[in-house]
């Protein structure tokens, strides 16, 4: 069983965020299951598994951050702080991890699993409405395909 089930409690009702969603979801249930295996071997699977969720949770955050600039987002500042402060968190555990002088546990995974669940659920969820009233999917629409 993966270690975090997507649902649909998760969903902030715009289809392009809500993908980004589950990818960080599927890559933590990827770092989990590398670190079940528990074995030396593992360490550079562990190791290019969190180089990419850090990357791509930093462009997640970044593509929101756009967003909240370009449509002038009031919760913008708390929003950022809160992305701020995760990535420094887990940038900070990634220098230790990569030195040997911590190693990825279960309560690691729940901090990530936990963090990530309760952003969506609490804050991100509070921008929804604004962007959509600000015309996101349109604005994703003309991105595309321009
Ligand atoms: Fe989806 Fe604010 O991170």
């Amino acid at each position: 069983m993966p270690f975090i089930i997507w649902n649909n409690s998760y969903s902030i009702g715009i289809e392009s965020i809500d993908q980004e969603h589950q990818t960080l979801v599927a890559m933590m249930n990827d770092l989990h299951d590398a670190m079940q295996q528990n074995n030396l071997e593992e360490k550079d699977v562990l190791k290019d598994i969190l180089d990419s969720l850090l990357s791509y949770t930093a462009t997640h955050f970044n593509n929101e951050e756009n967003y909240f600039d370009q449509f002038e987002y009031p919760d913008t500042d708390s929003h950022k702080k809160e992305h701020a402060d995760f990535i420094k968190k887990v940038s900070r555990f990634k220098i230790r991890f990569d030195k040997g002088e911590e190693a990825l546990s279960y309560e690691i995974m729940v901090f990530l699993k936990d963090w990530l669940l309760n952003h969506i659920k609490f804050s991100d969820k509070k921008y929804a409405q604004f962007f959509i009233d600000n015309g996101l999917e349109k604005a994703i629409t003309d991105r595309l395909t321009s």
